[in-house]
């Protein structure tokens, strides 16, 4: 007897629903591609606490005639594609037929709608994914679709749904790109009753792009390679943030959600922007459909090209080439952070230092930004560096050894040389500052809470909506960090206090790092953050490359770095300390 039975419909569309429909704003990015779809002009997005009550999606496009209707909701049912060559030349957002039934399995839905040039319209309910009612229905030509109560009948999904702020904003995220994708059409969205964002149809991307993203500094770039097209709206390095929350990409006018695409933005800034910082703003990249495979991802966030190499060069050298005219940046390839302590000090005599290689990225020839400067994670000496070489363990140990160093002078603004009874030390003056900050920071958050300066003037900040919910959400715990926010708007906070300990640094940097962080690691416990944070503190408000420093704050650094907890917190992070042994030295001048 066999035990393979076929899945009921209704089952195997929930199935299906657990990859397509992760939270409420899925279910709005479907009903507006679907609306798109169907050349709606205008399109209404309407949400109940944060939708997991109620998305309403409503449109004035096509509409179905009553068979349509009954189909759509069924499995495999679409009007978009019907060979898979279609496929290499799509022209919807749509094409698996599989949305409609499996919001419906997971949900009460009630779809109206009324085709042009039909007198009556009808109405479908169907709840929980079982038969379909039906009835007569008046209304303008359009479709409306309603999805009441999502995973009322999966109550381990509806487990996974964050609070309503956090599931609103990703609902505000999706009408964005939305919006982003579709210049040409209106898009309303409300929130519990209340509209929350208007995009009014307008002529261009570029205008769409500055109504949407805030427009500070915005600066348009088009380019071409082959028959690769770009065209991005982007913002000056300056307001750059620690993940890509701030970057929209468009492939196609599909948006999408990729690393990839998002590190080749960054790298277009060269070496100004450090590894793990992207640009705020908006590209969107069109190239023929046949190169690009949409359907790659349950949810079409991602994409994958037939040569990726080819589309993140063109991206990285033509942005770049409009980028550096309207920021001034230096050349692609001039990194500041590789190289250094190579023309620093020369190569042989770092191979050999001891037998201990701890110069960071010397012996290697640094081929990315991110790697070459481990940003954030290097930052802190919290994580590994991918590819660096491992500290020497031993110099850790000895008890008292920065003290114990007679400073000689600063080099290239950026390397404290120093004496020691053993060798010549060669210090990463950057490096040293941000590990005694993190340190420090570290310390009093873990005693009574970073102490906190009031600023006289509230700095605003613009950030995205999901940010100023985290933001919110988190204010308590922010507060412990020394950092007081109120947010003003669904998309700006007013910073009220920074960390006493970083005086000198931007508030509204701190808040965007702050922001970014909280974000990257958002639905994690809060807790998990904190040393991160820190340690993004840490690394913006030290003592930087290229920062001139005195014999009385290099021996202050010195000798603060004897109080820090290398040992316990740093075995594999970035090094800050080379040495030179002079038995070494000897050796190589033939002593
Ligand atoms: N707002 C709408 N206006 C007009 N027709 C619609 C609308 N929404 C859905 N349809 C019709 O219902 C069909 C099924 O929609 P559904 O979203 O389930 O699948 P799809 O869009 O074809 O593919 P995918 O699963 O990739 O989204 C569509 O192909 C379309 O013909
Ligand atoms: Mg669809």
């Amino acid at each position: 007897m066999g035990r393979i039975r076929r899945l009921p419909d209704d089952l195997a569309n929930q199935i299906a629903a657990g990859e397509v429909v992760e939270r409420p704003s899925s279910i709005v990015k479907e009903l507006v591609e679907n609306a798109l779809d169907a050349n709606a002009t205008r399109v209404t997005v309407d949400v109940d606490n944060g939708g997991t009550t109620l998305v309403r999606v409503s449109d004035d496009g096509d509409g179905m005639p009553p068979e349509d209707a009954l189909l759509a909701l069924e499995r495999h049912a679409t009007s978009k594609i019907a060979r898979i060559d279609d496929l290499l030349a799509l022209g919807t957002f749509g094409f698996r037929g599989e949305a409609l039934p499996s919001i419906a399995s997971v949900s009460r839905l009630l779809l109206r709608t009324r085709a042009r040039g039909s007198a009556e319209g009808i109405s479908v309910f169907v709840d929980g994914g079982g038969a379909a009612r039906t009835e007569p229905a008046g209304g303008a030509v359009g479709t409306t679709i309603e999805v009441r109560d999502l995973f009322y009948n999966v109550p381990a999904r509806r487990k996974f749904l964050k609070a309503t702020g956090t599931e609103s904003a990703h609902v505000g995220d999706v009408v964005l790109g939305a919006a982003l994708a579709r210049p040409d059409v209106t898009f309303v969205l409300t929130r519990d009753g209340r509209v929350v964002r208007e995009y009014l149809r307008t002529g261009s991307r570029a205008e769409r792009a500055a109504g949407a993203v805030s427009s500070e500094g915005l600066v348009s770039c088009r380019a071409s390679r082959g028959d690769i097209v770009i065209e991005a709206m982007l913002a000056p390095p300056e307001r750059a943030r620690a993940g890509a929350t701030g970057l929209s990409i468009l492939v196609n006018g599909r948006p999408v959600k990729d690393r990839f695409l998002a590190r080749a933005v960054a790298q277009a800034y060269g070496s100004v922007l450090e590894g793990g910082r992207y640009p705020v703003g908006v590209v969107w990249l069109d190239v023929p459909p046949g190169v690009v495979d949409v359907n790659v991802h349950p949810q079409k966030a991602e994409v994958r090209f037939a040569d990726g190499r080819a589309v993140f060069d063109a991206i990285t050298r033509e942005l770049h080439a409009g980028l550096a005219r309207a920021f001034g940046l230096p050349a692609l390839g001039a990194n500041p952070y590789a190289g250094h302590l190579r023309n620093a000090l020369s190569a042989g005599a770092l191979a050999t230092s001891g037998g201990a290689p701890f110069a960071p990225g010397a012996e290697r020839e640094p081929p990315s930004r991110s790697e070459a400067h481990p940003g954030l994670f290097g930052a802190a000496s919290l994580f590994a560096t991918p590819g660096a070489p491992a500290p020497d363990l031993a110099l850790f140990a000895t008890e008292g050894l920065y003290g114990s160093l007679r400073f000689v002078g600063q080099i290239k603004g950026t390397y404290l040389v120093c004496e020691g009874t053993d060798g010549l030390y060669v210090l990463d003056q950057h490096a040293a500052a941000e590990r005694v900050t993190f340190d420090r920071l570290r310390l009093a958050h873990a005693e009574r809470g970073v102490g906190m300066q009031r600023l006289l003037v509230p700095a605003i900040v613009e950030l995205s909506a999901s940010e100023v919910v985290l933001l919110e959400e988190h204010a308590e715990e922010i507060g412990r960090l020394g950092v007081e926010v109120r947010a003003i708007s669904d998309a700006s906070v007013a910073v009220h206090g920074v960390p006493d300990l970083l005086l000198r640094q931007d508030p509204s940097r701190i808040v965007r790092d702050l922001a970014a962080e909280l974000s990257r690691t958002a639905g994690r416990p809060f807790k998990g953050a904190v040393d991160l944070v820190l340690a993004t503190m840490a690394c913006h408000g030290s003592v930087r490359a290229g920062d001139a420093l005195g014999r009385e704050e290099a021996e202050a650094l010195l000798r603060a770095l004897d109080r820090v907890d290398f040992a316990g917190h740093c075995p594999h992070g970035r090094p800050l300390i080379m040495r030179l042994a002079f038995s070494e030295l000897e050796r190589r001048v033939g002593r």
